[in-house]
């Protein structure tokens, strides 16, 4: 269970692309804990600077701030490196509709870009950040791999695109490339602000703040929300991986499932306060339900999430509490 025991050799060092954000900034942390040398490559576009200073005193830590839509950017960033878990990519479904053109060039070319360096410098493993999103249209529960429907945005597209280039650079290149499916991550350093926010930081700081959230359609979706730290196991464990395996994705979650309006009652009764919620129209793009067979990653990556989301909503909402 957990990551804590995971090994690699002394002198390990891991590229974090997209470092300075939610995801990203805490695989840094727990890479920098275990021992390891982490370099850090991000453009600052939707990521903080704050993150970056956190660790700028670790001499294991070093920051490049660059763009992986450069080539050369991402060559330089893969110099030395063993592994690479690439992060980097602007989420969100609704902002992928309005801006499709970008989300080609950043999320598509850029992820390309970072496996073409990875594999030219020789780098051991390549784990990337792929989402629930591919499954688009897919009805049945949970969702299974090999079993994906027809694409919902734009970002679906882009991830789904990373899956296949990363089929083709394990197939003709022999690099070692494992996608990760995250389903709803949430946890401390996750991003409260901005139009296009996750629910779950944007609700705990409107309320904290004594505004009124909206929820958007009724509030009887329900997501697998999936916490910080499982992230974290699946992308040391998917480094460790067999070759035998690579080329595939996974989804990575808890394996449970969570509905918008009990999370929303769930917030305000842990922060004390009682503020009834607004309900807004649904938002294109966005699915229903959303749950994860979790078999695949566990039989295949070792991947065994100890995180259930009640452990993991204490957790960050005492973070939130603290450092909003
Ligand atoms: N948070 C979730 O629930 C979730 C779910 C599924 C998939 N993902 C994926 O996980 C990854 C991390 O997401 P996050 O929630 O931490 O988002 P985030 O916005 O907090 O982090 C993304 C980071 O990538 C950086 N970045 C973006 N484009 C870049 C570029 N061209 N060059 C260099 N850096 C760039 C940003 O500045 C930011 O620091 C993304 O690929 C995202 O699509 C996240």
């Amino acid at each position: 269970m957990g990551y804590e025991n995971v090994k690699f050799l002394e002198e390990s060092t891991f590229l974090v692309t997209g470092g300075a954000g939610f995801i990203g900034s805490n695989l840094c942390e727990s890479i920098l804990k275990l021992g390891y040398k982490v370099r850090c490559l991000d453009d600052l576009s939707t990521g903080k600077q704050e993150n970056v200073d956190l660790f700028l005193d670790n001499p294991n830590y070093t920051f490049i701030k660059g763009d992986i839509k450069d080539l050369n950017t991402c060559m330089k960033a893969c110099e030395g490196v063993d592994y690479v878990l690439n992060q980097a990519a602007w989420g969100s479904v609704p902002r992928s509709i309005e801006m499709p053109l970008y989300y080609c060039d950043n999320n598509i070319k850029g992820t390309l870009n970072m496996m073409e360096a990875a594999r030219k410098n020789g780098v051991k493993k390549f784990v990337y950040a792929s989402s629930s999103s591919v499954y688009g249209d897919e009805p049945n529960l949970p969702k299974q791999e090999g079993r994906e429907g027809k694409l919902l945005s734009p970002y679906a597209v882009s991830k789904r695109a990373n899956e296949e280039w990363a089929k083709q650079y394990t197939k003709h290149y022999g690099l070692d490339t494992y996608g990760l499916r995250y389903f709803n991550v949430f946890g401390r350093r996750q991003d409260p602000n901005g139009v296009y926010a996750a629910v779950i930081p944007k609700f705990v700081k409107q309320l904290l703040d004594g505004e009124q959230p909206t929820i958007n359609g009724d509030g009887k979706q329900s997501r697998d929300f999936t916490y910080i730290e499982n992230v974290i196991e699946a992308n040391l464990k998917a480094c460790l991986a067999p070759s035998s395996v690579a080329g595939e994705a996974f989804n990575i979650a808890y394996g449970g499932r969570e509905y918008l309006v009990d999370i929303y009652y769930g917030l305000t009764k842990a922060l004390g306060v009682e503020i009834e919620p607004k309900y807004g129209p649904d938002r294109a793009g966005d699915i229903k339900h959303s749950n994860a067979d979790i078999s695949k990653a566990k039989e295949l990556l070792g991947y065994d999430p100890d995180w259930s989301f009640e452990r993991g909503i204490k957790v960050a909402i005492e973070w939130y509490r603290e450092n909003l």
